[in-house]
């Protein structure tokens, strides 16, 4: 495998509500390679946003620790690890997340702005680069679902992360958009060496990436799948040895 860019350790998060807890993620333990596309798929419920949240610094987990190219995520204090986020790690939300008072190009110029800069030139490009240019000065409600998660794409990449994480990116687009807009993650993978971590349902589309993991009860599984309706099965996995 490539050197690693994206590695946890013994990954555990759970929440409690009133007296019941869920142990969501049991002990991960993945590595996953510099330049490498990776999908996870799993049943609805499985922890598969919890993960990615993790691994992007957005949920600390309560035991175990994630590394990004080396570096560990959790033990930086506050700040620091936001700048790390905002130059490293980009991220598509399940459900867009694009800000609605602001136009598809200030919301991508939002993320390079928290870094002093003037990014609009950036912007324009990541904006052109999913193929939204003529969209620039629309309002996202004035955006379809398929062009809102474009911009959505053009804001995580506009600081050229080294990783990209994307959650259910093509969930509630049509089949022709979804392939058109998984195309543009994996294409931008390619041609800039981002690691990809893609959460997707679709057994389709997720064969077109290096390897697939499926996360079922809290762990990482190497095999395939128990049938169940809308859910995938491995197509290949790589836990870490
Ligand atoms: N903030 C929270 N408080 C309490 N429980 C939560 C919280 N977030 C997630 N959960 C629970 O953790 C489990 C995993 O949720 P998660 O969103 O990670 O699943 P998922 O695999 O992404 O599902 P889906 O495919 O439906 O998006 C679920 O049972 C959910 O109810
Ligand atoms: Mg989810």
């Amino acid at each position: 495998m490539a050197e690693p860019m994206i590695q946890t350790r013994d990954l555990h998060r759970s929440y409690r509500i009133g007296r019941t807890s869920i142990e969501v993620l049991r002990g991960i333990d993945l590595s996953i390679g510099r330049g490498e596309r990776v999908f996870l798929c799993g049943p609805s419920g499985a922890g598969k946003t919890t993960l990615l949240y993790t691994l992007a610094g957005l949920e600390h987990p309560e035991r175990g620790g994630v590394f990004i190219d080396g570096v560990d995520l959790y033990a930086m204090g506050k700040r620091r690890q936001a700048a790390f986020r905002n130059q490293t790690i980009g991220y598509v939300f399940q459900n867009y997340h694009l800000l609605p008072e602001l136009t598809a190009l200030e919301n991508v110029i939002v993320p390079g702005s928290i870094g002093g800069r003037d990014t609009t030139e950036d912007a324009l490009a990541a904006l052109e680069r999913v193929g939204l240019a003529g969209r620039a000065e629309h309002l996202p409600a004035e955006l379809s679902g398929g062009e809102q998660q474009r911009v959505a794409i053009a804001r995580a990449i506009v600081n050229r992360p080294k990783v990209l994480f994307a959650d259910e990116p093509t969930g509630n687009l049509d089949s022709a958009t979804s392939g058109s807009v998984m195309q543009i993650l994996l294409d931008l993978a390619a041609d800039h060496g981002v690691t990809l971590v893609v959460v997707t349902h679709d057994a389709t589309l997720a064969t077109r990436g290096d390897h697939t993991l499926v996360i079922q009860d809290g762990a990482i599984h190497s095999g395939p799948l128990p049938a169940a309706p809308g859910d995938v099965g491995a197509h290949t996995a790589a836990p870490a040895p």
